[in-house]
């Protein structure tokens, strides 16, 4: 089997803990991955001046797959976040979350399993503010159909490839009839392309308080830049929060696989940190390698451990460090 190479990416704070013990667990797996280190973030802009050096940009972009800790962003310091600029450079204009009910994290649902599809590269998130008069700023909401039939696209084969029944474009086109219009006309051209997946549309707000109900009732929605964000750490919150949710930023050549949770400075560097959303995130990995024997590996020992529920990181009410919680992963491999 070909060996694959990985560009690591270790970040900020618990970064390079959270990236570490993903690596010892994916070499446990078998998978046949080669490593490569790359810099990004806070600790990067030290030394290199930039907080993402052209050499992690060409790395990701030789090796096609990136994995990346989470990495600081100052406030106020008037640099664009490594994330952000990540995106933009490489074109990874689909962010990917999968949403699941993880065994032994108690929480008000138990059988959620949602996937959110996120357009990442315009919507109000283009940065086009200005100041019209002192006192009125305008900022502009930028929908293409370019990037909208993009994402529908992706949205519609991710859930054809993943099994899944049903996408859902979640909008807001009664208001903003021309934007969100835009936005969803693709989405029904592209729906026609996919007779065998039900296609639905939901009002965002609608939506929200839909998704605190009845979390059940959905499956794959896709949406624009804004929307995206406050939904996907919303879903998040129906399984346990920002710790154990994967996610994936997917360009057409390239895909970077990120913890979504930040650089917790307050535990970083005491060995405490939980590994579990990166480790979700290298399942995706694998599976976007077609690794899937690897990727089933990796899944069956992480949902092993969660539901014998006797090492748990303390972040989950447990009392295992980071090194104990990775050896058990590990060993339930074996
Ligand atoms: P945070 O996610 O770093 O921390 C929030 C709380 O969750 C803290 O108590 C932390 O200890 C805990 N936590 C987070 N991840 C954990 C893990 N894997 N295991 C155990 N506990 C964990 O959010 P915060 O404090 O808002 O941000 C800190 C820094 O991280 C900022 O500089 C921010 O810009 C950056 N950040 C980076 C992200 C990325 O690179 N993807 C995403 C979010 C924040």
């Amino acid at each position: 089997m070909t060996t694959r190479k990985v560009t690591m990416i270790n970040g900020d704070g618990i970064g390079p803990e959270v990236m570490d013990a993903t690596r010892k667990v994916l070499e446990a797996a078998k998978a046949p991955l080669e490593f490569e280190y790359a810099d990004a973030g806070s600790d990067a802009s030290a030394r290199f001046g930039t907080n993402l050096p052209d050499s992690t940009v060409d790395a990701v972009l030789k090796s096609g797959v990136g994995m990346k800790g989470p990495t600081a962003t100052g406030i106020g310091s008037g640099q664009q976040s490594a994330n952000v600029a990540l995106r933009k450079r490489l074109d990874l204009y689909a962010s990917l979350r999968p949403v699941k009910s993880v065994p032994g994290v108690k929480t008000r649902y138990e059988n959620v399993d949602l996937v959110v599809v996120r357009e990442n590269t315009e919507d109000l998130y283009a940065g086009l503010e200005h100041i019209v008069v002192p006192g009125v700023v305008e900022s502009l909401k930028i929908i293409t159909e370019k990037a909208s039939t993009r994402i529908c696209r992706f949205a519609f084969e991710y859930a054809k490839r993943a099994g899944r029944k049903k996408v859902s474009a979640v909008h807001k086109a009664n208001i903003m009839k021309l934007s969100d219009g835009l936005f969803l006309d693709c989405f029904r051209k592209v729906a026609r392309d996919f007779p065998g997946l039900e296609a639905e549309e939901v009002i965002v707000d609608n939506l929200c308080m839909q998704l605190v109900r009845n979390p059940e009732r959905y499956d794959v929605m896709v949406m624009e830049n804004l929307y995206g964000d406050i939904i996907s750490d919303l879903c998040a919150g129906l399984v346990g929060g920002l710790g154990v949710v994967p996610g994936a930023n997917i360009g057409a050549s390239t895909a970077v696989f990120e913890a979504v949770h930040g650089t917790a400075p307050d535990i970083a560097g005491k060995g405490l940190a939980n590994p579990t959303a990166l480790l979700l995130s290298s399942v995706m990995m694998l599976d976007h390698l077609e690794l899937t024997t690897e990727a089933r590996r990796v899944e069956r020992a992480l949902d092993k451990v969660f539901r014998e529920g006797r090492v748990k990181t303390r972040d989950l009410g447990g009392q295992a460090n980071t090194a104990e919680f990775t050896k058990a992963i590990i060993d339930a491999m074996t």
